[in-house]
């Protein structure tokens, strides 16, 4: 047995599909005890790497150690019996079922399940997990799934806990959350890898990271040494500016005007309250609020996907309101919204790239709508401005990466040269530089004189990238300010539910 017994020792881990080198030569060791964020750009084989450690795949060579002991690992059931728990980034989970049940499922059926709930509740008060046993999968949100999931793996002995991703689809309190319980966990003696694109969670929550980049493991360094830029360029290789743009351009006002907008969700409470603003041409409005505060239901009532109870969209001057979506989308607005689910709007996964081009009724420039060629010209030009990983073209899109899947759906609306582009989360899981390709196109909209209306979930983004700030709380507005002025502090406030009368002027 060697000095150190690590909880997990991976040397010269190699795996190969194809042609591809997805894990080269990769070792990775992690303690008891220990937070490691595992980070690496889109493709770098993070998710490859731990699908090894769950058993999904086997490798080509390297060694495995689990506390010191050499292991193979066959099936996921292997991987469970050495305490490996693997929270995946679709869950899997049965919907039907409530939580209680799918914690016990593929455990031992006959136990008692008066003891199991006590079990199960004394568990999540350890780690301050919140879950309602008896609600069922359908009925919960993305965050009350991940928790069932991180409890179901906990259940069952977990000492290692793999989580991929697991902050792309939570609200920035809800991550909070999920700090606090990795925390009790590394407390209690676990050792926990996270995957993350987000370089300033990997700062706050691990102690030690450890970089892929190209399937190769780069190095392992101590976070309390670590800085944002540090870290990034030992991801791309490269010295990379962080800065995000923001062009002076010529406005004209008024080229959206909402007034007293209100609409209802789908619960049948009011969704949106009385929501006034108007964004000019030139200008990137954006949208800050935690999530569920009405952001889905503006983006969607102004796209003429949802009913309106009272208030008027004049977009050019004309309201808008009871056009339908496809009258509102050749009136010059255009809409990519990025759903948790990537492929759950706007693309149809089964189609090739080509195929999703033609979806969308681009005109060419003697105003006739694309064939199959241009959308093929227009594809592969995308494909090479975003550097879309695809083997080409007639690729259908489902076999892409969520990152890639993204950056043709907005390249598509953004292809289309829009008025009024509307945009939600579209840098949702992407790595940096693919983040950065989308400021810098969502920028270029702006410069051509289009109005951006962009919902985000990054404070600091909205900050450097808009020219101005709405803040949602409960569907009501909470004030517009001027993003070269207002705090983060501020927006907070704001966010959670404090009103500002003044600022955010629109003076052109
Ligand atoms: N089952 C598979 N078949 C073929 N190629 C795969 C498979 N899984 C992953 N890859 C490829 O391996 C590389 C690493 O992928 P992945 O581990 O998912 O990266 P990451 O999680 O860092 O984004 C990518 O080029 C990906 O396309
Ligand atoms: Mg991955």
């Amino acid at each position: 047995m060697s000095d150190t017994q690590y909880a997990i020792e991976l040397r010269g881990i190699t795996k190969i599909f194809g042609e591809i080198i997805a894990n080269d030569k990769v070792d990775l060791t992690v303690n008891n005890g220990e937070i490691l964020a595992l980070l690496g750009e889109n493709g770098s084989g993070k998710t490859t790497l731990m699908n090894i450690l769950s058993g999904i795949y086997h490798p080509d060579a390297g060694t495995i150690k689990i506390n010191g002991k050499e292991v193979v690992i066959n099936s996921p059931k292997d991987s469970f019996a050495l305490k490996i728990g693997m929270i995946h980034q679709h869950f899997k989970l049965v919907e039907v079922m409530t939580a209680f049940e799918n914690i016990l499922l593929g455990t031992n059926n006959k136990l008692n399940r008066k003891k199991a709930a006590e079990e199960i509740k004394t568990l999540c008060d350890k780690f301050s997990l919140k879950i309602d046993l008896k609600k069922r999968v359908c009925n919960m949100s993305v965050s009350e799934k991940q928790t069932v999931e991180i409890v179901k793996v906990l259940y069952r002995g977990a000492n290692i806990l793999i989580l991929d991703e697991p902050t792309a689809v939570l609200t920035p309190q809800e991550t909070q959350n999920l700090f606090e319980i990795l925390r009790a966990m590394k407390k209690d003696g676990k050792a926990v890898i996270i995957i993350t694109h987000k370089l300033n969670e990997v700062l706050e929550i691990s102690d030690r990271v450890m970089i892929l980049r190209k399937g190769k493991s780069i190095d392992s360094i101590e976070t309390a040494k670590a800085n944002a830029k540090i870290l990034t360029e030992a991801m791309v290789g490269q010295a990379i500016d962080l800065e995000i743009e923001r062009p002076e351009t010529e406005k004209e006002p008024h080229a959206l005007d909402v007034r007293h907008l209100s609409v209802k969700g789908a619960d049948g409470r009011m969704a949106l309250k009385d929501v006034t603003f108007d964004i000019s041409s030139g200008e990137i409005l954006g949208v800050a609020g935690v999530a569920g505060s009405g952001q889905k239901e503006l983006c969607e009532t102004i796209a003429g996907l949802h009913k309106v109870e009272k208030g008027a969209i004049l977009f050019k001057k004309e309201n808008i309101v009871g056009k339908t979506p496809s009258e509102i989308i050749k009136a010059g607005i255009s809409m990519s919204f990025i759903p948790e689910d990537r492929l759950g709007m706007g693309l149809v996964a089964s189609m090739d790239i080509t195929h999703n081009m033609l979806l969308k009724s681009y005109k060419n420039s003697k105003g006739i709508f694309l064939d199959r060629k241009e959308a093929k010209k227009l594809a592969e030009d995308l494909v090479e401005k975003l550097s879309i990983k695809t083997p080409n073209v007639s690729t259908p899109v489902r076999l892409l990466s969520g990152g890639n899947v993204q950056k043709v759906l907005i390249g598509r609306e953004i292809e289309s040269n829009p008025q009024l582009l509307i945009t939600a989360y579209p840098e949702r899981g992407l790595d940096i530089n693919s983040s950065y390709t989308i400021y810098n196109l969502i920028n270029k909209q702006k410069q051509n004189g289009s109005s951006v209306l962009f919902i985000g979930e990054d404070l600091d983004v909205l900050l450097e990238l808009c020219d101005r700030i709405l803040v949602l709380c409960h569907g009501e507005v909470m004030g517009v300010v001027n993003a070269r002025e207002v705090t983060k502090e501020d927006l907070g406030f704001m966010m959670a539910g404090q009103k500002i009368s003044d600022g955010g002027e629109n003076n052109g």
